[in-house]
């Protein structure tokens, strides 16, 4: 049976995760907690990564090589950034890419900035957000992630042009890379916390528990389906 590695950055978007853990070991690495364990009698490893690239790196490389986890999903909130797309609508990941670097980082290892999700969670997924039936809408394409709470409307604009993503977040393309660097198939899931415009910092703070918990049941209703 496949070990699935699970990386939400913050406490509120492993908390529902965690709740649902058979909890057999916990471990302190780079002062993040991983908790091993099963759902469904399915292993897992789950880790709050804490936020940003380095963060969500270095915890993907440990879950991966140290834990043993076969697949990588990375849950959790985003600002939404595609047309039509909505605060608490679901983002599922086809492929993650950096919206803060330059083309120099395609002329050496891994030679790309975008990351292709894995085509059979995906699928899963999107059996999970049916099973569920959220009433929400649900987008599959692009995520994209950078070191920065996007919270202007300059900046959203900047990064649509550079990417045009579904969203944005600061962990997922991170993640994908290390993922890939490791042959190890990722999907990212998050729903929709905010619009990355000037009223993210508010519209974040209301929908933030709410956002987190319904990503966080769509990858336990993964687990059941799988
Ligand atoms: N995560 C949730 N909302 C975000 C935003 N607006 N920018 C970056 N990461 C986010």
């Amino acid at each position: 049976m496949k070990k699935w590695g699970i990386l939400g950055a913050l406490d509120a978007e492993i908390a529902k995760i965690k709740e649902n853990m058979q909890i057999e070991k916990t471990e302190e690495v780079y002062g993040s907690v991983v908790y091993d364990g099963f759902i469904n009698n399915t292993p897992v490893t789950l880790v709050c990564c804490g936020i940003g690239k380095v963060n969500a790196a270095a915890l993907a490389g440990v879950i991966i090589r140290e834990f043993k986890v076969d697949v990588i999903v990375n849950v959790g909130i985003a600002g939404a950034m595609g047309h039509g797309v909505q605060t608490l609508d679901i983002v599922v990941s086809e492929c993650a890419e950096f919206h803060d670097t330059d083309d120099v980082m395609k002329k050496y290892y891994p030679f790309t900035q975008c990351f292709d999700a894995d085509e059979a969670l995906k699928e899963l997924c999107l059996k999970a957000v049916k099973a569920l039936d959220t009433k929400k809408n649900v987008w599959c394409g692009k995520i994209a992630t950078g070191d920065r709470f996007v919270n202007d409307k300059e900046t959203k604009q900047k990064i649509v042009e550079k990417c045009a993503p579904l969203c944005v977040e600061m962990e997922g393309a991170a993640i994908a890379q290390v993922a890939y660097m490791n042959k190890t198939p990722f999907l990212i899931i998050r729903t929709m916390s905010d619009s990355a415009d000037d009223d993210a910092d508010e519209t974040y703070d209301n929908l933030l528990e709410l956002a987190a918990d319904q990503s966080a049941s769509i990858i336990l209703k993964m687990l059941e389906l799988c």
